[in-house]
């Protein structure tokens, strides 16, 4: 897996490099397709935190959106809990992979860019779901693909992110681990956090992650009464 991890690096550093932010994605599962490599955030299976905070959760009249969704096992599980889900990736081999993974699916796949967002998606969902996405993007990206994922919540809806929280020391990314400060500022306009915890994984306690909720009011930010 180091291996892994080193050649992912080294497809990212190329990447940015040559101003490029997100060609690295889909290179990487160009490449996973071909056999060449592995995809190390593959993991077959809903994130964990994701399971824990839905137990329950009935979804469905209700809209979701998994951004940056990969091979689509986060977007499956809404779908399964009742959600009319969307989901969309910048990687169109990775979004290929998910239908062909999940023949059949409800889930409406896309090829879309964050940091492009289509304006229709803007306010639509009651559930919007950003695991993992953000951290993969560089600093100089944050802020913007901060403010696009926290777009797509309707009023009354709920934003959940899901991210590594960042260490002492410097970082070789990606991952570039968020702070407490960056997962605190998906807040804004009228989207507030309801509850931001930091989880230490169970297979190493000093790996910490964020699990964040943020709700957005009932009333659209402009309202004056
Ligand atoms: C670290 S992976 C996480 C995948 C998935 N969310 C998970 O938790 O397993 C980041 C994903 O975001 C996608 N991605 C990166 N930048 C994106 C962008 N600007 N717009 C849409 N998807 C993006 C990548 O292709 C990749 O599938």
């Amino acid at each position: 897996m180091a291996d892994i991890e080193e050649h992912t690096r080294r497809l990212a550093a190329e990447s940015l490099s040559s101003d490029d932010p997100t060609g690295w994605f889909e290179r990487l599962y160009a490449q996973a397709e071909r056999g060449e490599t592995a995809v190390p955030w593959d993991r077959g299976a809903p994130h964990q935190l994701l399971a824990e905070w839905s137990a329950g959760l009935r979804g469905e009249g209700r809209r979701a959106l998994v951004v940056g969704c990969g091979y689509g096992a986060d977007a499956e599980h809404l779908a399964g809990l009742g959600f009319r889900t969307d989901a969309f990736d910048v990687s169109a081999t990775a979004v290929d992979g998910a239908r062909r993974r999940f023949p059949g699916s409800p889930v409406h796949y896309a090829v879309a860019d964050l940091l492009e967002p289509p304006g229709e998606r803007a306010g639509a969902y009651d559930l919007v779901v950003e695991s993992l996405t953000v951290q993969s993007l560089p600093d100089t990206l944050r802020g913007q693909a901060i403010a696009a994922v926290r777009r797509f919540v309707a009023p009354g809806g709920t934003l959940l992110v899901i991210a590594s929280a960042r260490g002492e020391g410097p970082v070789e990314g990606p991952p570039w681990p968020l702070t407490r400060a960056e997962v605190e500022s998906f807040s804004g306009e009228d989207l507030q956090a309801a509850r931001i915890e930091a989880i230490p994984a169970e297979a190493d306690p000093a790996v910490v992650r964020w699990r964040a909720e943020f709700r957005r009011s009932d009333r659209p930010a402009s309202s004056t009464s």
